[in-house]
C-alpha cells in the first residue's frame, strides 16, 4: 500500500537536489506533489518527471522570500484541494565566507531563504495543514545547525534557528493535530555543496570523518523525510532526525 495515497503534499526547493528527490519519492508513494521553486524550469522538469512516471504533480514558480508568491501558492492549493497534508520546507542556500567578512547583504540573503522563508511558509500554511486533520510539517535543517565549520557560521546560525523553530511549532501546532519535525542531513553531493566538494582534499576529509566513509545521496534524505510525512511517525513531533552516515556520532 502506498504510504502517501490521497495525500496532498508541498515541497519547496523541489526543482533540484534533496527537494527533487523528495518530490519523486512522495509521488511514487501515491501523493499529489506541489513543486514550488524559484527556478521555474527546474520546477517544471520535476513535475514532468513525475508525470512521466505516472504520478501527480503541479509546478509553481515560488520565491519563499516573497510574501505574495507564498500567498498565491497557498491560494492555488486551497482552491484545488482545500487542505494540505504535508509541507516540506526544504528550499535553502549557503553563503560561504569568513564571518568577519560577512556583508549585511549576504546575511540578509541567507536569512531570508533559510529562516524567514521557513517561518513564512509555516505560518501561512497553518490553515491548510489544520484542514488536513493530520498535518505534517517537516523542516530541512542541517547537522551544521548544531556543529561548526569554518566559513559556515551564517549558514549554521540559520539552521540552528530552524531546529528551535521546529520545537516551538511542535508545541504550538499539536492541538491542531499538526506534527512538526526536523531532518538534519549530513553532506550530500548537490548544487549546494558543489563549491565545498570541488576541493578533493576537503571531500576526502569529510568522508574520513564520516563513520560510513561516504557522502549521502539525496534519495537517502528523501526517504527520511518520507518517514515524517507518513503515518510511520504518528507519535513524532518536535523531533530531529539526523541523517549523516554517522558523521556527528564519530567525532
Ligand atoms: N546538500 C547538503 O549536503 C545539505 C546538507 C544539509 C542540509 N541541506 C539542506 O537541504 C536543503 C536542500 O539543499 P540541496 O542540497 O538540495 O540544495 P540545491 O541547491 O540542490 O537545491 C535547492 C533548491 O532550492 C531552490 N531555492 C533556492 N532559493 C529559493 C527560494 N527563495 N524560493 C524557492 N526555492 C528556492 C533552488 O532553486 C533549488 O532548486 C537546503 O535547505 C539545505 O540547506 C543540504
Amino acid at each position: 500500500m502506498a504510504r502517501l495515497a490521497q495525500r496532498i503534499t508541498l515541497v519547496t526547493g523541489s526543482g533540484n537536489g534533496i527537494g527533487k528527490a523528495t518530490a519523486l519519492v512522495f509521488a511514487a508513494e501515491g501523493a499529489h506533489v506541489h513543486i514550488a521553486d524559484l527556478d521555474a524550469a527546474a520546477a517544471e522538469a520535476t513535475a514532468a518527471a513525475i508525470h512521466t512516471a505516472g504520478g501527480q504533480a503541479t509546478a509553481h514558480t515560488t520565491d519563499v522570500t516573497r510574501g505574495q508568491d507564498v500567498t498565491q501558492l497557498f491560494r492555488a492549493i486551497a482552491a484545488a484541494h482545500g487542505k494540505l497534508d504535508v509541507l516540506v520546507n526544504n528550499a535553502g542556500l549557503n553563503v560561504r565566507t569568513d564571518f568577519r567578512h560577512l556583508t549585511d547583504e549576504q546575511w540578509v540573503k541567507i536569512r531570508d531563504v533559510n529562516l524567514d522563508g521557513v517561518i513564512r511558509m509555516a505560518r501561512d500554511g497553518f490553515e491548510l495543514l489544520k484542514a488536513s486533520g493530520h498535518g505534517s510539517l517537516i523542516n530541512v535543517a542541517s547537522i551544521m545547525g548544531s556543529r561548526a565549520m569554518r566559513q559556515l557560521v551564517a549558514y549554521s546560525t540559520t539552521k540552528g534557528a530552524v531546529a528551535a523553530l521546529t520545537r516551538g511549532l511542535a508545541v504550538e501546532y499539536a492541538p491542531y493535530n499538526i506534527r512538526v519535525n526536523t531532518i538534519s542531513p549530513g553532506f550530500i553531493a548537490t548544487a549546494l555543496t558543489k563549491q565545498i566538494l570541488r576541493n578533493p582534499a576537503v571531500t576526502d576529509a569529510l568522508v574520513a570523518e564520516t563513520a560510513m566513509r561516504r557522502l549521502g545521496e539525496a534519495e537517502e534524505i528523501a526517504r527520511a523525510i518520507l518517514f515524517f510525512a507518513s503515518d510511520d511517525s504518528t507519535y513524532c513531533t518536535g523531533s530531529e532526525l539526523v541523517v549523516d552516515g554517522g558523521m556527528t556520532a564519530s567525532l
